[in-house]
């Protein structure tokens, strides 16, 4: 199969922290930014179908002991808007069940464009 290197656009237009839905070759993709750079995942949750790109990017909680839980990996997840279910930006994977994940395409920029293969 033959991968397709799409530009989207100026990089300065995608303000960090923020959330994009492209269409691709007839597939939507909701392209994250966050202080890491540029990730894109499928644009439809594998629960019951919301858009991602209507979603919101956010952290994990781990818990370290009981009563002790920590923030991290901010702006690094993105989370379902109709029921919260999370999913890592750089895998795809669910963070609470690994058997849940969306696809990912790589993305790069390149003379300060945005570059999507998919
Ligand atoms: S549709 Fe995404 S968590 Fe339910």
């Amino acid at each position: 199969m033959t991968s397709t290197e799409h530009d989207i656009g100026n990089a300065a237009e995608f303000p960090v922290d923020s959330i994009r839905r492209v269409e691709l070759n007839g597939r939507a993709y909701a392209i994250a930014r966050n202080d890491h750079g540029f990730f894109a995942v499928r644009d439809t949750c594998p629960h019951q179908g919301a858009r991602l790109s209507a979603g919101t990017l956010t952290g994990n909680t781990v818990s370290c002991k009981v009563g002790n839980l920590i923030y991290r990996r901010d702006k690094e997840v993105i989370q379902c808007p109709w029921h919260g279910w999370d999913f890592d930006l750089e895998s795809g994977h669910s963070v609470f069940d690994e058997t849940q994940r969306v696809a990912t395409a790589k993305v790069k920029v390149k003379a300060g464009r945005v570059l999507v293969t998919t």
